[in-house]
């Protein structure tokens, strides 16, 4: 973490950092309009969450507050705004959000080259007891120069060019990749921009905490059992690990990237693919931790290599410190021998 002083002239803004990002990059500035561009949603975002209570922002979409205007629910609001501030970059061409059934495709007066797939407020049924939320994001350049359409979007993860989470946390942060490791930044309310706090964070290469729902113990398969029993009950005398788990994908990632350890949304017998989307939520994650030199897996294959068959479709997450999920990942498969 830097100490930097109130008084300090040469900060690294996020805006700075992606402009200078744009340089080296010899771009033609589209990816700097785009990212500037979700950047200024997300500040409106954090804004809003901050003010959700007083705002009556809580709850069901469309009610009226004092003055006669329709509110909307935060969820609905940030959508709103992500998907407006994409459109008017005029970088992008097509548009996955979690919130729409359909891809939206920009017209061609707006259009640029770059595929978006964002989850706009992630983990929303923590928002009414105030719990960590968060935005996340997967930027893909498109390929072929026709038409856009919703399969421009179904791409394997390893073609991100760049990838970032916000978390509505006890500060707001951005986490970003551009595929050269990943820079932290943190929203300074005074000056409205985004200071780089934490750079080329690195994950621990092992971690003492797993974080999964084990409420759904009942429904696990073998190797997932075995692997947690090892965890709280290690055969070779170490400590047990400490169990954590908020329930919002940006709070439980941001912990695992900062502390390591290991994250999990595995398939089980009630959900077999899981739970998680692997557009908005498992690829931009996968992205970002294996950019700070972790891992991400189903259990049998590397997140970033599914080829995607449809924009919404979920697959099983388990990420964090290369070590933990390599443990996991020969669990997996010296039951698979077994049966
Ligand atoms: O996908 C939305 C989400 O809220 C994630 O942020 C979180 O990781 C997960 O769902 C929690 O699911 P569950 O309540 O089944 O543990």
């Amino acid at each position: 973490m830097s100490d930097r002083s109130p008084f300090e002239t040469d900060m690294v803004t996020l805006t700075r950092y992606v402009m200078e990002k744009g340089r080296q990059a010899k771009g033609t500035g589209e990816m700097t309009q785009l990212l500037n561009s979700m950047l200024t949603a997300i500040k409106a975002i954090s804004s809003a969450v901050r003010k959700a209570g007083i705002a009556h922002m809580f709850g069901i979409a469309g009610q009226i507050n004092v003055t006669g205007d329709e509110v909307k629910k935060l969820d609905v609001l940030s959508n709103d705004l992500v998907i407006n501030m994409l459109k008017s970059s005029y970088s992008t061409c097509v548009l996955v959000s979690e919130e729409n059934k359909e891809a939206i495709l920009i017209p061609k007066d707006k259009r640029g080259k770059y595929v978006v797939c964002f989850d706009p407020l992630d983990g929303s049924s923590n928002i009414d007891c105030l719990a960590s939320i968060g935005t996340i994001f997967a930027i893909y350049r498109k390929t072929v120069d026709d038409e856009p359409k919703e399969e421009d979007a179904l791409v394997a993860g390893h073609n991100i060019v760049a990838a970032g989470y916000a978390l509505y946390g006890s500060a707001t942060l951005v986490a970003l990749s551009t595929g050269q490791g990943v820079d932290c930044f943190m929203l300074d309310p005074a000056l409205g921009d985004f200071i780089l706090v934490d750079k080329n964070v690195r994950i621990k290469k092992k971690g003492k905490i797993y974080s999964l729902n084990e409420g759904y113990a009942k429904y696990f398969d073998p190797a997932l059992t075995e692997y947690l029993h090892n965890k709280k009950f290690p055969e070779d005398g170490s400590a047990p690990y400490s169990s954590r788990y908020v329930g919002s994908m940006v709070a439980d990632v941001h912990r695992t990237l900062m502390y390591g350890g290991i994250f999990m949304y595995p398939a089980n017998q009630k959900s077999p693919k899981g739970k998680l989307r692997l557009l908005y939520e498992c690829n931009p994650m996968a992205f970002i931790i294996e950019q700070a030199g972790g891992m991400a897996t189903t259990g049998t294959e590397r997140v970033l290599d599914v080829k995607p068959e449809s924009i919404h479709q979920r697959v099983p997450l388990i990420l964090g410190s290369p070590d933990d999920v390599q443990e996991y990942i020969a669990c997996v498969q010296k039951h698979q021998k077994s049966s």
